[in-house]
């Protein structure tokens, strides 16, 4: 019998690979995923999923329409999630460019692509397509010491990173108001697990940690985060993507706020008792307070009472059990790592399944 077809932007990230694995272990969907392979594109996470026959990997960018295009004549997909785009805050600092580029100009391209094949549908094709946007809390902008982003908080994003995320958001809806072109939006707050590049502060500092380097802490530590064990986060996904109402928006989050601080130190505990330092020092002594991100936001925190409510999502993880098994990922795991530090992770396909025409 034919699988459906489900495309997947960004695939090959953090993100992604956790949900292809997911839907591969626990769907019938067939999966195409479409990922650009940036630095931040790691194949090697998807290698348990690699050689089945439900699986397609191209590398496309979603800038490129014709591609596009050609991919959805292809393989004429009942739906799409889009998680393709540059993730990282501080590179955003640094080089907003790319941001723009892949995170506004690629959704648009992306949307005008599925648009145009959404249209050439028969009537109950169409009634069965959906465009499911992946976006993130910071579009919200930071909070105070008290209250929660709901779905109808107002946008103020402050960095280039959330201000291109809040941007493709504003061109999801409108495609929705305008054309009647059938999306659903998700709004997550930090996700952590295995798989997650060593630019963000868990892995950063697990790594950083087991290499006897400082751990470095931005401003005081005090700002804080609301963690999501990333399985949970790919479970929300694909419920939304299921059975969320068109045209919706839903936020995610897994009610686990946390200072920096206090993410470091339970980090360092978890690593002395699981990987214990040669010179029987702590962990906690590599911490190192360094300059603070600029606009760097204070506080996120998701109420998440909608998808409870609506779609009986709860997440699995606390982040003590979170927090434990993404230290272990990481212990078990160096080669994994070693390849993302050396750079090898970029020929991972071709060094195991040949080279690529
Ligand atoms: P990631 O940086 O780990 O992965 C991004 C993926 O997109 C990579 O595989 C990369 O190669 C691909 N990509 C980048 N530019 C592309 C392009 N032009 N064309 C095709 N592919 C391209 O990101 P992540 O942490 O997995 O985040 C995935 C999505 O979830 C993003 O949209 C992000 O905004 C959102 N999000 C992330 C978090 C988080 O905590 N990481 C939380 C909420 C929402
Ligand atoms: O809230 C969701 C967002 O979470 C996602 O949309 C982003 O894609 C994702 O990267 C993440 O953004 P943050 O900026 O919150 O994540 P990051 O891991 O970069 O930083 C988490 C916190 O830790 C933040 O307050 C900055 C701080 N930090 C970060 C690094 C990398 C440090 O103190 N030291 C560090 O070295």
């Amino acid at each position: 019998m034919a699988h459906p077809t489900l495309f997947i932007t960004g695939g090959a990230g953090f993100i992604g690979s956790a949900l292809i694995r997911l839907l591969i272990a626990e769907s019938d969907w067939r999966i195409v995923n479409i990922d650009k392979l940036t630095y931040a594109g790691n194949l090697e996470s998807l290698s348990s999923v690699a050689n089945d026959p439900r699986y397609v990997f191209r590398q496309i960018d979603i800038c490129d329409r014709p591609a596009l295009d050609a991919l959805f004549a292809e393989f004429q997909p009942t739906g799409v999630i889009h998680l393709a785009a540059e993730s990282h805050v501080d590179r955003s600092i640094h080089g907003p460019g790319d941001f723009i580029q892949t995170n506004i100009t690629g959704t648009f391209a992306l949307l005008e692509a599925a648009r145009g094949y959404w249209m050439s549908l028969d009537d109950t094709a169409k009634a069965g397509f959906r465009f499911h946007h992946v976006s993130t809390d910071e579009v919200y902008g930071s909070l105070g010491d008290t209250g929660l982003f709901t779905e109808t908080t107002a946008y103020q994003p402050n960095s280039p990173y959330s201000a291109s995320k809040a941007a493709s958001d504003h061109l999801v809806r409108a495609w929705h108001h305008t054309y009647g072109f059938p999306v659903v939006t998700t709004n997550c707050s930090n996700n952590y697990g295995p798989c997650q590049f060593p630019e963000k502060l868990i892995p950063l500092m697990i790594h950083n940690a087991v290499s006897g380097k400082p751990l470095p802490i931005y401003g005081k530590g005090d700002n804080i985060r609301d963690w999501l064990y990333v399985d949970d986060h790919a479970r929300a996904l694909r419920l939304v993507f299921e059975q969320g109402k068109l045209g919706e928006v839903y936020n995610i989050g897994g009610h686990n706020e946390k200072t920096n601080l206090e993410v470091v130190d339970t980090l360092c505990a978890l690593l002395d008792e699981l990987k214990p330092r040669a010179d029987g020092k702590p962990y906690r002594e590599l911490k190192t307070y360094v300059a603070d991100r600029p606009g760097h936001d204070k506080r996120y925190a998701i109420d998440a009472t909608k998808i409870g409510a609506e779609l009986a999502w709860t997440p699995q993880e606390n982040f003590e059990t979170g927090l434990r098994k993404t230290v272990q990922w990481y212990l078990d795991n160096t080669e994994w790592v070693a390849h993302v530090v050396s750079g090898e992770y970029r020929n991972w396909m071709d060094t195991n399944y040949g080279a690529r025409t």
